[in-house]
């Protein structure tokens, strides 16, 4: 451990910033790779006084943070982990980042379930990090999940994070494409959810260099128009829920009202599109009769 003087660490902290990128991005830098959390850097500013301790020198730290201002590669990719809710994740370039707004969906399920319901089953279509699953196995201990994705290489990253994050083994991965996996579990699931590729090709094509040329393409480009994935996800999805079983989609922001036809024609009821916390419709659910 190197101890350095507050002092001097808020100033290097905010030359950082001053030279580009976001606080959050700097946050999970010193966090990952310095050693000191974003909580113990928030007391720093209301004490000014003493040391603190890095596991890293500044040198080290703004090598890297220079590194990914000019290389435009997101952090996380950099330092190899993310935070999400409460879990910290190891994620490579084979996952999506998991979005903050992605959160959320374990508030939905939380609110159609309550914290009380024992002993469902329910499946994730397009695991990547596992974020979604691990959360949702652990805040269910008595359900049991499964998570497919068609990539073996973020299968193996969400099972090491689902190992780093739970003592249990309440939550199976599968490697395929959406449904074919699960040919086992037909009529058997109580929930199923997925946040599949969504972004229509025009817009993939515009996104912003830190997204397009590190988070894996598989993950984003959801076809033409970007439904691709969520309409084979709807339509087979009658096959394998129970009777009162929900489906959760994330989807595109602007997405929601052709998702929630996509939903009726399909036979699901209750059928309501979600905000996320901006505001956007970024989730359809529903309820299959
Ligand atoms: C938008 S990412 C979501 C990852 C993670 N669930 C999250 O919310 O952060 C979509 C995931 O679907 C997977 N995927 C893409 N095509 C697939 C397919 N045909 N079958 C199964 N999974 C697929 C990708 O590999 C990627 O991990």
């Amino acid at each position: 451990m190197l101890s350095i003087s507050v002092k001097e660490f808020l100033f290097w902290k905010k030359k950082q910033l001053s030279k580009g990128g976001d606080d959050e991005s700097l946050s999970v830098l010193l966090d990952c790779i310095g050693g000191i959390s974003t909580k113990d850097i928030n007391l720093l500013k209301i004490n000014h006084t003493g040391n603190i301790y890095l596991k890293k020198n500044l040198d080290h730290l703004e090598s890297i943070w220079e590194y990914h201002l000019l290389n435009l590669e997101p952090i996380q990719y950099l330092c190899g982990i993310t935070f999400w809710r409460d879990l910290k994740l190891k994620v490579s370039n084979k996952v999506l980042i998991p979005r903050p707004e992605t959160e959320l969906i374990v508030d939905i399920v939380l609110k159609i379930f309550g914290r009380e319901t024992q002993n469902l089953l329910f499946a994730e279509l397009g695991t990547g990090s596992g974020a979604i699953s691990i959360a949702l196995s652990l805040a269910y201990p008595s359900w049991d999940g499964i998570a497919t994705d068609i990539d073996q290489d973020a299968l193996e990253v969400a099972t090491l994070n689902y190992i780093n994050s739970s003592n249990q083994s309440n939550l199976k991965f599968f490697c395929g494409h959406w449904w074919n996996p699960f040919e086992s579990y037909k009529g058997k699931l109580d929930l199923a959810i997925s946040n599949p590729p969504y972004i229509p090709r025009d817009i993939y094509e515009k996104l912003p260099k830190e997204v397009k040329n590190f988070e894996p393409k598989i993950a984003l480009l959801g076809g033409e128009d970007g439904l691709k994935h969520i309409h084979e996800i709807i339509q087979k999805a009658p096959l394998f829920l129970k009777d009162k079983g929900w489906l959760i989609i994330e989807n595109h922001f602007d997405q929601g009202e052709k998702v929630k036809q996509l939903f009726i024609e399909n036979k699901f009821k209750l059928v309501e599109i979600v905000k996320d916390l901006s505001g956007v419709g970024r989730f359809t659910i529903g309820r299959y009769k």
